[in-house]
């Protein structure tokens, strides 16, 4: 067997979370592979709501595996605040969820440094979550790291070297903390015990010898990619296919079909360039009906028109097999619906995203009647408006990937296979 991967093609936020619940049924093990808590995965089914930082979004599913591989980056305070929240819906986490030995922890001292360095860049500032996501990675890739593993070994003093490197350097900044988080940290240690820690990469190459079906989930979005997103506006962590490889120890041979999910418009928080922002009524209109708050920090997402550009730059990175199109209701109302084609900068047309940040990119767009329906009690394609189809098969051309879901509301329910 080979491992389907699921990743967000534009600036995060996409939906991955609820698609991830619609397609556990057809899968028998879910990952997590990169990124951390700065992920807020949004799920909804009876009238229940529930966001997931760290656990991979098939926990709801009956005898579903979950695991998180070597990829991630863990805060054991998030993690033991989103296992008691579950443990209290009477799910049974300790069977079903496994843990690589291989995943980097977030220490206190992470968090702090993530705020001192965002504060010191002043109107800068990359607009981090501050979960401490780069701090993290920075001290993974610099080899001073604390793995989950490392809590079988001389944890404690292993702890305290790196917390006091961490505070040599923040003499740096002109910051005030305090480590009074210290305490819940070594709380989530023990909680982090509970479960089954293992090296991932040899259980889940056993799991796919075994024929088992295995769905990956990305977090974050392609845009937000380390190497490829919009450099330094971006997180710490390889968001694209290949992520997916490194960050859970598989071939990239074994990667099978890979579902990219696009919100039918686009939205990024946090600091960066985005070409189709709306800075007026419509972007205001869309934040208001899609809800547009952050899932982990509550910030207001900035909202703009589709930008089929950066979608085909995605596609590129990702290979991408089958395109999933999310929050299409929100766009229920616009008489009009428009799309970025191509960019116009000094004039010169483009269908290429520049390395130049500060270049005045001007979209160039495509109109469209909108479908003026109430799409979200749909249940049969066969329902969909003219105008929704028209819009889809624009996409497909443009795009050269099927349209394989159609997502219609935030519920479990409101998905449309075509
Ligand atoms: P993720 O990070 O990619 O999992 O996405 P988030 O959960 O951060 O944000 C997506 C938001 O949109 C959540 O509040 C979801 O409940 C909601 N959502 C997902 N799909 C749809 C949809 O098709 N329509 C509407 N209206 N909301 C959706
Ligand atoms: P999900 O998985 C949207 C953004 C932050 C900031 C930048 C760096 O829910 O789609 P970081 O905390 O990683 O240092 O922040 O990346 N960001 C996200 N935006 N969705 C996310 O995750 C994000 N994770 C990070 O807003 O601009
Ligand atoms: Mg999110």
């Amino acid at each position: 067997m080979q491992v389907d991967v699921l990743l967000g093609l534009q600036w995060g936020d996409e939906g991955k979370g609820k698609i991830v619940d619609v397609l556990t049924p057809r899968y028998d093990v879910i990952t997590r592979f990169q990124g951390g808590p700065n992920a807020g995965h949004t799920l909804e089914f009876n009238n229940h709501k529930h966001i997931l930082h760290n656990i991979p979004s098939g926990i709801f599913r009956k005898d579903k595996l979950n695991i998180i591989t070597n990829g991630v980056v863990l805060d054991p305070v998030v993690f033991m605040r989103e296992i008691d929240s579950l443990e209290a819906m009477g799910i049974d986490l300790t069977k079903n969820l496994w843990i690589s030995k291989k995943a980097h922890l977030i220490l206190p001292t992470h968090r702090i440094l993530d705020a001192a360095s965002e504060a010191a860049k002043g109107e800068s500032k990359i607009g981090s979550t501050l979960k401490g996501i780069g701090p993290t990675y920075m001290d993974k890739t610099g080899r001073n790291g604390l793995r989950v593993g490392d809590i079988d070994l001389d944890f404690t003093a292993r702890y305290e070297a790196l917390k006091s490197k961490h505070q040599q350097l923040l003499k740096l900044y002109d910051f005030e903390y305090n480590l009074e988080e210290e305490e819940k940290f070594f709380a989530g240690i023990e909680v982090i015990r509970k479960f089954n820690r293992v090296d991932t990469e040899y259980e889940v190459n056993r799991l796919l010898e075994e024929n088992k079906s295995i769905l990956a989930e990305g977090a974050q979005g392609t845009l937000l990619d380390i190497d490829f997103g919009s450099y330094p506006f971006v997180t710490s962590s390889n968001t694209v296919c290949a992520g997916a490889c490194t960050g859970m120890g598989i071939a990239p041979s074994s990667v099978g079909e890979v579902y990219g999910i696009f919100k039918a418009y686009c939205t990024r928080v946090g600091g960066g360039p985005f070409p189709s922002e709306l800075l007026d009524d419509e972007g205001e209109r869309l934040r208001d009906i899609g809800k547009e708050f952050g899932s982990t920090t509550g910030r207001p997402r900035r909202c703009g028109w589709l930008d089929l550009v950066a979608l085909k730059y995605s596609l590129m990175l990702n290979g991408v097999t089958q395109l999933i199109m999310t929050k299409t209701d929100v766009l229920d109302t616009f008489e009009t619906i428009k799309v970025a084609t191509a960019y116009s900068i000094d004039g010169e047309l483009t269908d290429q995203l520049p390395y130049d940040l500060e270049a005045d990119v001007k979209p160039v767009y495509t109109e469209m009647p909108g479908w003026k329906t109430d799409l979200t009690g749909i249940r049969s394609r066969d329902q969909f408006p003219s105008e929704l189809n028209g819009y889809i098969r624009f996409l497909e051309k443009e795009l050269h990937v099927p349209v394989k879901f159609v997502s219609i509301g935030p519920d479990r329910e409101q998905i449309i296979e075509m």
